[in-house]
């Protein structure tokens, strides 16, 4: 661990993770590994900003997305893997936080300010989601991260994160470092119906989807509604068929464009060339869960040691944060 730069990084549990998620966050986090000191963490506490009245789903579903991580291939002998709610100092940092933090910087947020706008059928008045940024602030800094792996959507919580981390040390003494963010690739991919891959639009292809499934999906799926029969012209700059060559059989995806592009390549055959590389990914990785879930108590045991280790970091970042508040001696 010595020399190495520490990173934290976590996803909400509110659901089955997709594609998307996989080639976007989960493989950038698989790559990083081994050049850093990992923590990857299940937001479950965040989860619940939305969430509250689902609490059970929550518990299950991060339960099932540690799975997907370790499908993925999180390593946890290489990161720690772990649950917020399992480490309190968290909530006791974001405390403090909260003290330092001025209402304005959070109610400016834009990423809070459409979410109240978009999120309209939850009920989102309520002051841990104000909040939101402050308690990721207290998950990043708890470990002393100084690089976040995140999606472009929450730069402007990290730079709240940024921000918290300057008050603290300017008020307190310099105890954080500030933390980086490094983007984590977008992969070019949509939903099975053309909009964007989501979760609440429910049109993702989730890791977890057995071949039957994906096969269902893939064959149901929207493509250019013009191109109606083989010799119709097609365009794959917005197909999700076309998106998902582009990624998995990125050797033959300029036959395929111009194959769509004269109508000479009919949907159903563009298709069926997909599935061909596509169903044994999906092979692949039901064969890994399998695996998983097939060792009892695997995933437990993973929790288990991921917690302890990550309290054992956060509980020292504390005690120096207590001393640096309060002064040595005060609790
Ligand atoms: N807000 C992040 C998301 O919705 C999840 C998250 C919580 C997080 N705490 C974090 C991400 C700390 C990076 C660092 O995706």
């Amino acid at each position: 661990m010595s020399g190495k730069k520490t990173i934290l990084s976590g996803m909400r549990s509110t659901g089955k993770l997709h594609l998307g998620n996989l080639l976007g966050a989960l493989q950038n986090w698989v790559k990083l590994q081994d050049d850093y000191n990992c923590f990857f963490m299940v937001a479950d506490w965040h989860a619940l900003t939305t969430e509250s009245r689902r609490t059970k789903e929550i518990a299950v579903f991060a339960r099932e997305m540690v799975v997907d991580w370790l499908v993925a291939g999180i390593d946890p002998k290489k990161s720690t893997v772990f649950i917020q709610s399992a480490v309190l100092e968290h909530a006791e940092l974001h405390l403090l936080l909260s003290m330092i933090t001025p209402i304005p910087w959070l109610e400016r947020n834009p990423t809070y300010k459409s979410q109240m706008n978009e999120l309209k059928d939850k009920d989102l008045s309520n002051y841990g989601f104000l909040g939101y940024p402050v308690l990721q602030a207290a998950d990043i800094l708890v470990y002393k991260a100084s690089v976040v792996p995140i999606g472009q959507d929450q730069l402007p919580h990290l730079e709240i994160s940024r921000e918290i981390c300057r008050r603290f040390n300017n008020f307190y003494g310099e105890v954080f470092p500030e933390p980086q963010h490094v983007f984590t690739s977008v992969p070019a991919l949509l939903g099975i119906d053309g909009r964007k891959m989501s979760k609440s639009y429910d049109n993702c292809i989730n890791m977890s989807d057995t071949r039957v499934e994906v096969e269902k999906k893939i064959k149901k799926s929207y493509t250019n509604p013009q191109k109606v029969k083989m010799g119709d012209p097609g365009d794959p700059s917005a197909c999700p068929i076309f998106l998902l060559h582009n990624i998995y059989r990125k050797e033959q995806v300029s036959e395929v464009e111009s194959g769509c592009k004269s109508g000479a390549l009919g949907c159903g055959d563009c298709k069926k060339a997909l599935l061909g590389i596509l169903l044994p990914v999906f092979d692949g990785m039901q064969e890994k869960r399998a695996q998983i879930l097939s060792k009892p108590g695997y995933v437990d045991d993973v929790l288990t040691d991921g917690n302890k280790r990550a309290k054992a970091a956060a509980s020292k970042t504390m005690e120096e944060v207590r001393n640096a508040v309060f002064g040595k001696g005060h609790v």
